[in-house]
């Protein structure tokens, strides 16, 4: 392989995107998010990094929680929209036609339209740079059924999660193999 230098850059792509909404009070937001990931399995923690000039930054910092929504592709132009447009100018749920719904554990509502829902209560914020990073810790996950396998485990590819790749939005491609396959 002939390899070129490049530039510093975030240069880890796939991502998969999620909406994350949030409440401070009468507040409620919706935000498109592709930095995030897992950070911890024991306890469960996740990570979303978002720019302090974002609408959300402040009211995820008020709230001292969030839920992160995991989208199917047929919320594509839903997921667009909210990463396009600031709660500051537009009620997104209206915008959108979005459903928020009660969470059990956490004040921010989950999103009724995703599969999948993760609470999270905010453990800790870190100021990076561009974004700073706040850290959930979960709280409580919601799944309906049909992303659900017949052991009532999650099964993914079922949610048709959308996945972010420089720019563009992408589906999960197929299954290739298996944890641990290689030693089997
Ligand atoms: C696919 C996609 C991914 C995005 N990921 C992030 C992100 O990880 N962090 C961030 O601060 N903004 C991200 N944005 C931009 C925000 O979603 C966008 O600025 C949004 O309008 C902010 O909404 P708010 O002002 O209501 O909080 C993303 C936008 C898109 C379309």
């Amino acid at each position: 392989m002939s390899k070129l230098e490049l530039a510093p850059s975030e240069a880890l792509y796939p991502v998969p995107v999620v909406l994350v909404s949030c409440q401070a009070q009468d507040t409620a937001n919706i935000i498109t998010i592709a930095w995030c990931g897992v950070v911890c399995s024991k306890p469960p923690i996740l990570s979303i990094s978002i720019r302090p000039s974002r609408y959300s930054h402040k009211i995820i910092s008020q709230a001292g929680d969030f839920v992160i929504n995991i989208p199917s592709q047929d919320l594509l132009k839903e997921v667009d929209l909210c990463g396009v447009v600031s709660g500051r100018d537009k009620d997104k749920f209206e915008l959108c036609k979005l459903t928020k719904i009660g969470s059990s554990v956490v004040h921010s509502p989950m999103l009724k339209e995703c599969p999948v829902n993760i609470e999270c209560k905010l453990i800790n914020t870190l100021n990076l740079g561009t974004h700073d990073m706040f850290m959930g810790m979960v709280v409580k996950v919601h799944a309906d059924e049909s992303v659900l396998d017949e052991e009532g485990n999650m099964d993914y590819s079922k949610a048709g999660p959308i996945v972010y790749n420089r720019g563009e939005y992408w589906s999960l491609g197929k299954k290739i193999g298996q944890h641990g396959f290689s030693v089997k």
